[in-house]
């Protein structure tokens, strides 16, 4: 079930950048078909790979995004960065509050988060970006996320973003 759907509206004009939030909202809506199976067990188990499958696709994404920033000369970029660091510091709030055995409302408190902060950022703040991607040639040189999507967990907890926030 999505609640929010990429549209071309959130296009920042890099095909790239598109597509990782695209993915973004895929993984939301993924999370919530979790939240919705009957078995108790079968849900939390979901519900947790599905998390875990978000914190390491939005940290990639995020570092990824950052990296393109620096590479355009975008001028924000450290104030762009501040968020992404927020936001990771809420995702990891929440994160623990599921490991602690808090699930349901935190999983449905994640969805809610994750949908209303990444609309925002997409459509408000990463669209001032635009003209700089716009004009950098170097974009294309970026490495594309998806061959290290199924990375073992060990690996994103010793993550640099990870010790910053
Ligand atoms: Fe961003």
């Amino acid at each position: 079930m999505k609640f929010i759907e990429w549209s071309k509206h959130f296009s920042v004009g890099n095909d790239r950048m598109d597509s990782q939030h695209r993915e973004l909202f895929d993984i939301i809506a993924d999370l919530r078909t979790a939240m919705a199976s009957e078995d108790i067990l079968v849900e939390y188990e979901a519900e947790w790979e599905v998390v875990e499958r978000m914190i390491a696709y939005a940290i990639r994404h995020l570092s990824e995004e950052e990296q393109l920033l620096e590479e355009s000369g975008y001028p924000d970029l450290a104030m762009h960065r501040e968020m992404h660091r927020e936001f990771l510091a809420k995702i990891f709030e929440i994160e623990k509050a599921i490991e602690n055995g808090d699930d349901a409302p935190s999983v449905e408190k994640l969805c809610d988060f994750l949908e209303h902060w990444l609309a925002h950022h997409i459509l408000e703040v990463d669209q001032q970006y635009r003209p700089y991607l716009d004009k950098n040639p170097l974009c294309a040189k970026v490495t594309p996320i998806g061959a290290s999507r199924t990375a073992k967990r060990h690996r994103l907890v010793q993550h640099p973003l990870r010790q910053v926030v």
